[in-house]
């Protein structure tokens, strides 16, 4: 009996460390909507007015990389760092998630680039770090991790 109730405590100090790192791919969490119910209908009107070029997903992997800095969470491969220091809450969205990419219209995700995803650490960047048109290649170069 004792050493079952000590495995099982080891099973749940198992699963805390775990958790940082998987979480996101596996969250329910991460499927609702981040739009609120109200703009949800119309920010999914918004269609990206760019092809999905290699030179726009090019355009796109530069900004990522670069001035906006979405790599500094968002990571290299995509997949999201897990705990950031310093920072608590929602885990950076692991964009290599099929399943999340398919619930995504392009329209959300230039909402989450205008207003952020409040409550969370993502921030809005536009305008102040990208234009819109900018905004449509980075989400270019996002899609391209569901691929
Ligand atoms: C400071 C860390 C940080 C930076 C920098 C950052 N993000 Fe995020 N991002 C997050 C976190 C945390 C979430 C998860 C928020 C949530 O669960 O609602 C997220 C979520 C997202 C989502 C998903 C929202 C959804 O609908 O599920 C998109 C798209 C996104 N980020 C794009 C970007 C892009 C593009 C950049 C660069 C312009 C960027 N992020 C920069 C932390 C960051």
């Amino acid at each position: 009996m004792k050493g079952n109730k000590i495995k099982l405590l080891a099973f749940y100090a198992f699963c805390l460390g775990l958790w940082p790192m998987g979480s996101e791919a596996a969250n329910p969490e991460v499927f609702k909507p981040r739009v609120p119910s109200d703009q949800i209908e119309e920010a999914r009107t918004w269609k990206n007015p760019f092809p999905s070029t290699a030179d726009n997903i090019e355009k796109g992997k530069t900004l990522f990389h670069g001035k906006a800095f979405c790599v500094t969470c968002h990571g290299i491969d995509g997949k999201g760092l897990g705990e950031i220091p310093g920072l608590v809450g929602k885990l950076p969205r692991n964009f290599t998630d099929k399943a999340w990419q398919a619930t995504r219209m392009d329209g959300e995700l230039l909402w989450i680039l205008k207003n952020g995803s409040p409550g969370t650490v993502m921030a809005p960047f536009i305008p102040l770090v990208l234009s819109e048109d900018e905004a449509w290649h980075v989400i270019l170069y996002v899609r391209s991790f569901g691929k």
